[in-house]
């Protein structure tokens, strides 16, 4: 397979921007913007701007290129204006995504070294700046994986030079922190993309024990005799009809440090191909469920992030890992399984796997001592036909938790909403001879869900982060390739450093 990802130098520099010595500049440029602060920049690119612009070939709308040559005494060869819309409207998440433009582009024409103007906005701080430039061209340094013989040879960023305009002192601590963080989303792409015949639990074990202690996490791998003797009847059951053993990854880490009395659990579906099992999904885009594992992905980065970053909160993470297949000792429709903690369910759907091995990691992530609660999961259809594949859902309790796992997700340029998790939909879960079914029906299929892995919460702080349609890209955008897109990876670490600010709150108090 050829290389996925690598992750650039990036240094800061206060130069002025015709010193730069790059293959490319990128450059943000603004609807109704006069340029004032690069005064020189036209006649380095002989008019060529001033006249695209005069005859509407830019005007600086969000995301539009314009790449032009430069010279006339500047150093770097081409400039690339990308637009970012109004001034006013302008967010950390446009200059994430503007970065990220700017570093695909470079490499599309085969240029390897970029230089990227920081040009200061009301909505943007220069801390965040930097470490959202830094994120942006980490991102960009991504390909979808590839078993093609013929590939083409890859040009990547190897270096990225940032230009602040106010001085640079105190922003390597955040350029360092954004470029944890692409990297770490990128790692969790390539494991998204991965086939599901060369991803196995067995596999997907293996690569997150070498992931997370090369970050400095401890790591266990349970098999399945380790996860038979934790009666976890629930991922048994899902992983009976397959040839391939489940596996469970806990994930520790544990800084000198730690905020007192937090332990933040983070929990990560990791269904490795999902097939539906005997309640078999239709053919059509079934090869899409080889992603089914990819909140277990997050998990297993946002894991190794923190570690990186030593972040000072003590954190678990625990990811079951199995396929979903329909064997001749799969679960059935009528089936009853016993969880861990010691709940009954009735299996209508044995396609509704996701919230079975989450209930019980969930337990188990309570059992190692979490304290607040947050899992990851490709979980339901509904989620998407009620946000789309740009939004996650967020289901919860108490809204003040929920809160500041939404407020994570947006300064991580993930977005997500919260979704109503009312008892009264408990209801559609009733059964006539277990605790609970494992289904709800059509109506409000996203949040049954959810209310399901709730029963396993134990009564904690407590984040569902549904990501079925935003896990994967299915047409490419300027700042996204086709394919897994490492979402949630940035918000479980944005939610980790946080935690000085929540492990003190009374959640359960109301504002
Ligand atoms: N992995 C799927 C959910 C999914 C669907 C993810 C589409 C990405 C895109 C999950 O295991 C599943 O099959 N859910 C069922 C639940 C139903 C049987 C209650 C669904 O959403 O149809
Ligand atoms: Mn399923
Ligand atoms: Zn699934």
């Amino acid at each position: 397979m050829r290389t996925a990802f690598t992750t650039p130098d990036i240094a800061l520099t206060a130069r002025p921007a015709g010193e730069l010595d790059a293959d490319l500049l990128v450059i943000p440029v603004f609807e109704d913007d006069d340029l004032a602060d690069l005064p020189d920049l036209d006649a380095a690119a002989s008019g060529e701007i001033s006249q695209a612009r005069s005859r509407g070939e830019f005007k600086g709308k969000l995301f539009d290129l314009f790449t032009t040559s430069i010279g006339n005494g500047w150093k770097s060869q081409r400039a690339a204006l990308i637009g970012g819309g109004v001034r006013a409207e302008f967010s950390t998440e446009h200059l994430r995504r503007i970065a990220t433009i700017g570093g695909l582009a470079a490499r599309q024409r085969r240029l390897s070294r970029i230089a990227l103007l920081h040009r200061p906005t009301p909505g943007v701080t220069a801390a965040e700046a930097a470490q959202v430039l830094a994120e942006g061209i980490c991102l960009a340094n991504y390909d979808g994986a590839s078993y093609k013989t013929e590939d083409r040879d890859q040009v990547w960023i190897a270096r990225a030079d940032v230009r602040m305009p106010d001085g640079i002192g105190g922003f390597d601590g955040a350029v360092a922190r954004g470029r944890i963080l692409g990297e770490f989303s990128n790692r969790a792409r390539v494991l998204a993309n991965e086939p599901g015949n060369t991803l196995t639990p067995r596999v997907f074990a293996d690569r997150a024990l070498e992931i997370g202690r090369s970050a400095g996490l401890q790591v266990e791998v349970l098999d399945e005799q380790r996860i038979a003797g934790l009666n976890m009847g629930l991922l048994l059951g899902v992983a009976r009809g397959s040839q391939e053993p489940p596996r469970l990854v806990v994930m520790r880490h544990e800084p000198a440090d730690a905020v007192p009395g937090a332990v933040l659990g983070l929990i990560g579906k990791g269904i490795t191909f999902d097939t539906g099992g005997i309640s078999i999904k239709p053919a059509e885009n079934m090869d899409k469920m080889k992603d089914d594992m990819s909140g277990g992905a997050a998990v297993i980065a946002a894991m190794s992030a923190i570690s990186r970053l030593q972040l000072p909160v003590r954190c678990v993470g625990v990811v079951p890992m199995t396929e979903n297949m329909p064997g001749g000792r799969a679960i059935k429709p009528g089936d009853v399984l016993r969880s861990a903690e010691g709940k009954t369910v009735e299996i209508l759907n044995t396609d509704a796997e996701g919230r079975l091995v989450l209930g019980d990691a969930i337990w188990y992530a309570r059992h190692l001592g979490a304290t607040h609660l947050v899992d990851v999961a490709t979980l339901t259809g509904a989620c998407v036909v009620a946000l789309g594949k740009t939004t996650s859902g967020l289901f919860g309790t108490p809204p003040a938790w929920v809160e500041r796992v939404r407020v994570a997700s947006e300064r991580a340029g993930d977005r997500s909403w919260p979704m109503p998790v009312f008892d009264d939909y408990k209801e559609q879960l009733k059964s006539e001879i277990a605790d609970f079914t494992n289904t709800g029906g059509r109506a409000a299929g996203a949040i049954t869900a959810a209310l399901f892995i709730k029963e396993f919460t134990g009564g904690l702080p407590w984040v569902h982060i549904d990501i079925a349609g935003t896990a994967w890209a299915e047409e490419a955008k300027p700042y996204q390739p086709k394919g897994a897109t490492g979402v949630a990876v940035r918000t479980l670490v944005e939610l980790a450093a946080d935690a000085p600010a929540w492990c003190k709150l009374d959640l359960n108090s109301r504002p």
